[in-house]
């Protein structure tokens, strides 16, 4: 059990941006979910009042799954929509991530063990979420872009 305060070291003004603003906007939202899913599971190191803040951890997590369903399909209405090339690649990715954290949502509710669910969001996500926006995100907007579509 990890008992120090651990922070999420990605910021609004940091993380990679693309060429379209609604999927930036939609990054910036997950981001803001996912630091306040980062204060629930510091919290829940240092507060009696577990139970309370069990329940909210777990409504912030779903909320941020349903967020997450719709970022990704989004995207890959836009790669439809401008056949990107490289679209079965990216939604593969999608789904792999999207199956990745239903895993972890579903072991932190059937058990509540803040480990794993700790490690996914202090280790795992952010680097995820960077190489992610950086590779697929970037060249998903780019091709866009440069194919008419118009930034909104
Ligand atoms: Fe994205
Ligand atoms: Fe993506």
């Amino acid at each position: 059990m990890k008992n120090s305060i651990a922070t999420i070291i990605l910021e609004q003004e940091t993380i990679p941006k693309v060429a379209l603003d609604f999927m930036n906007n939609t990054h910036f939202e997950e981001l803001k979910i996912v630091k306040e899913i980062a204060e629930l599971i510091n919290t829940l190191k240092i507060d009696n009042n577990k139970i309370h803040i069990q329940k909210s951890l777990s409504e912030t997590l779903n909320a941020w799954l349903k967020h997450t369903v719709e970022h990704f399909k989004h995207e890959n209405e836009l790669m439809k929509e401008t056949d990107f090339p490289a679209y079965s690649i990216h939604k593969k990715e999608h789904e792999i991530a999207l199956e990745r954290m239903k895993k972890v949502i579903n072991k932190w509710i059937e058990d509540q063990d803040i480990n794993l669910i700790h490690d996914y969001i202090f280790s795992f996500w952010p680097m995820w979420f960077t190489q992610h926006i950086n590779t697929m995100d970037m060249m998903t907007a780019k091709f866009a872009v440069s194919h008419g579509y118009k930034n909104h």
